[in-house]
């Protein structure tokens, strides 16, 4: 099992002041930045691209930036995610016409790689390719939007997909992704999750305005 990481979604931040945002959840204990691209098509919203990334890059963020794409064709923003300073960048099997090759092209470009999988997309996508990437995403919502309620569907998914990491012997992540807070982090994480996304219940916890993040995150660990 990997060491546990804190990803706050930065898609719940205030993004009129999205510098001091990221300084001050990493400075409150989070480990990485998660950075939802969303396209209006692969899902119905439409958020940040790599001038993003790179500009909190250029502000002083040497975390990790953990890029989860839901954009359809997926292929062609990936080079430009890499340029601008992604760590990981994960996709949505169902967005690339050759997943293999998407992931591929990724680790080419020195990112890690991950596959994210929908409430309702099968874990056999992994059959084939888990060798190959260094992060396995499961969505506990159905992508597009922060503050939606937790699918418990989740838990059954996480455990499927923590015994095929542990059966692969491969140092691979599994991150959830989707209505995570403090009071159901300890069971996401007893079903086998290592890498927890939080939007809404890190940038929107009561108090936090006031008094930082440090008490959500540190609640969480
Ligand atoms: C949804 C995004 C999530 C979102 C999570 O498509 O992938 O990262 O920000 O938000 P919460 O934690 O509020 O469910
Ligand atoms: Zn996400």
């Amino acid at each position: 099992m990997q060491s546990t990481v804190i990803a706050p979604s930065i898609l719940s931040a205030n993004f009129a002041k999205l510098g001091e945002e990221v300084d001050a959840v990493l400075a409150s204990g989070a480990d990485w930045v998660h950075f939802d691209v969303m396209d209006n098509h692969y899902v119905p919203n439409l958020t940040i691209g790599p001038m993003v990334c790179e500009a909190l890059r250029k502000h002083g963020v040497t975390a990790p930036i953990d890029v989860h794409l839901m954009v359809e064709p997926v292929d062609r923003i990936i080079p430009d995610f890499a340029k601008a300073g992604a760590s990981m960048i994960t996709f949505h099997p169902e967005a690339s016409r050759h997943v293999h090759r998407t992931i591929q092209l990724i680790k080419s470009h020195g990112c890690q790689a991950g596959l994210v999988l929908n409430p309702a997309t099968p874990v056999d996508v992994l059959d084939w390719v888990l060798e190959e990437i260094d992060m396995v995403l499961l969505m506990s919502v159905n992508p597009g939007f922060g503050g939606q309620s937790f699918i418990p569907s989740a838990l059954d998914k996480l455990r499927q997909v923590r015994a095929m990491i542990d059966r692969s012997g491969k140092p691979i992540r599994l991150e959830i992704d989707g209505g995570v807070k403090a009071d159901n982090i300890g069971e996401i994480a007893a079903a086998g999750a290592d890498t927890f996304v939080a939007g809404s219940a890190i940038f929107n916890a009561p108090g936090a305005a006031e008094h930082g993040y440090a008490d959500v995150i540190e609640r969480m660990k």
